[in-house]
């Protein structure tokens, strides 16, 4: 069995993160429990940042994978910008203090809300994904009198080797605007006033493996951006996108400094700044996800356990057959069994893991979920009725709670009984 996964590892038989025992966590505020190790989450950000010293580059993180206020603000001080999807999402980078001129706008739907809301926010540039998207963002510039900052996010036709869900850059999906339409695009904004052309975009899937599409997505933007110089149009942004992997499995990964080396010699020459959008890079192994054994159950078929944690606190194995370790909190000697580990909610694919060789817990046993810092609690709900969970940033040997777990009250929050009903 593996010792350690990050900042995560055992020492005299208790699985601790950075100088934290998980077992006092768990004792203190109870599971289900989201635990995140903040020095996993800056080296992330600095292997990845620092390959690309020497260029101008920013990194916006996808804040999708894990929105938390002071995972945010941990990213800020490192000097992340973010990578934004709603203006739910401007409002958190905002109060993060992540600057807006580090903060892109990706989507397909944007509501005019959100276009006016971050135009007024002084953003680094939207991330257009459609004609009609690009003349809403025109008209509310016109409206607003100031210019609006757009690159075109294009769908760059690569095949990426990816769970088909998460696989972005493909023509079938519904993102970016055809590569063969960009030109055309691109001359119409040129002609708008109150558009100002800053770059070109592409995101083509999450879990990357591998070095080849992001080489091959480059280089059809280059061309682009040369063909673009061609019509007088001149672009200053390059950006890549999110979706490097991170080992969840005992998958290997290219390093950000792999990426770089292939990389940077096509950008030799060109006054291009690289924008890159990593969420899951930077946040996944840094998190786990604490929860309790309720029930042993041993049928003819399988062993289960039941534990408090459920599909709606992690849903990625539910919704991709996503594999997360589950290691014991406190280890044992005893010989494993295949188990799944499921959770309480009414759903047979309410699951956390399958067929996992584990010591046969006992009801109060802890266990952590590994590989759970991105959208783990990002992508949590109250379905079946249940608080979403309590979440912890942990710096060395101190650790502080980022968001309390939600009350029952919490559950009904804004519901009302209309009077016809009274
Ligand atoms: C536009 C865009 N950028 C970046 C990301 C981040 O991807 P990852 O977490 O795989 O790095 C996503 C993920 O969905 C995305 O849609």
């Amino acid at each position: 069995m593996k010792t350690g996964y990050g900042t995560y590892h055992y020492d005299g038989g208790e699985l601790w993160v950075e100088g934290v025992p998980l077992r006092t966590l768990a004792e203190r505020l109870g599971t289900p429990l989201y635990v995140y190790s903040a020095s996993k989450i800056r080296t992330q950000y600095r292997n990845f940042d620092r390959v690309f010293a020497g260029r101008s580059r920013t990194v916006c993180y996808a804040m999708k994978a894990n929105s938390n206020l002071a995972v945010l603000r941990l990213l800020a001080e490192e000097g992340a910008g973010a990578d934004i999807v709603s203006v739910g999402e401007l409002v958190r980078a905002r109060r993060a203090g992540i600057p807006p001129h580090r903060i892109v706008f990706s989507g397909v739907g944007k509501t005019e809300t959100e276009i006016v809301a971050a135009i007024r926010a002084g953003i680094l540039m939207f991330n257009v994904e459609s004609a009609e998207e690009l003349e809403a963002i025109e008209a509310a510039a016109r409206r607003l009198r100031r210019p609006a900052p757009v690159s075109l996010r294009v769908n760059p036709n690569v095949s990426v080797d990816t769970h088909h869900h998460i696989a972005t850059g493909k023509a079938e999906n519904k993102f970016g605007v055809p590569y063969e339409k960009a030109v055309e695009l691109y001359r119409y904004a040129a002609r708008k006033p109150w558009l100002n052309i800053v770059g070109i975009q592409a995101h083509i899937g999450s879990q990357i493996l591998e070095v080849r599409p992001y080489l091959e997505t480059a280089k059809k933007l280059l061309s682009l951006v040369d063909r673009l110089q061609s019509h007088g149009i001149y672009l200053h942004v390059l950006d890549l996108g999110g979706g490097l992997g991170v080992p969840y499995h005992g998958e290997k990964p290219p390093a950000p400094a792999d990426l770089a080396r292939r990389l940077l010699p096509m950008m030799k020459g060109r006054n291009l700044r690289l924008v890159f959008e990593p969420g899951r890079f930077l946040v996944a192994e840094s998190g786990c996800l604490l929860t309790r054994v309720l029930y042993r159950k041993e049928t003819a078929h399988k062993n289960f356990v039941v534990v408090d944690a459920a599909m709606n606190d992690l849903a990625r194995p539910a919704l991709y057959d996503a594999y997360h370790p589950v290691w014991p909190v406190r280890r044992s000697s005893i010989r494993g069994v295949a188990t799944d580990v499921v959770g309480p909610v009414c759903e047979s694919g309410d699951y956390l893991a399958k067929g996992r060789v584990l010591p046969r817990p006992h009801a109060g046993d802890f266990l952590a979920v590994l590989g759970a810092g991105a959208y783990g609690f990002s992508m949590s709900s109250q379905y079946n009725s249940r608080p979403r969970a309590a979440e912890v940033l942990v710096f060395g040997s101190q650790w502080w709670v980022v968001r309390e777990r939600e009350t029952l009250n919490d559950l009904v929050r804004g519901e009302k009984i209309p009077p016809a009903l009274k």
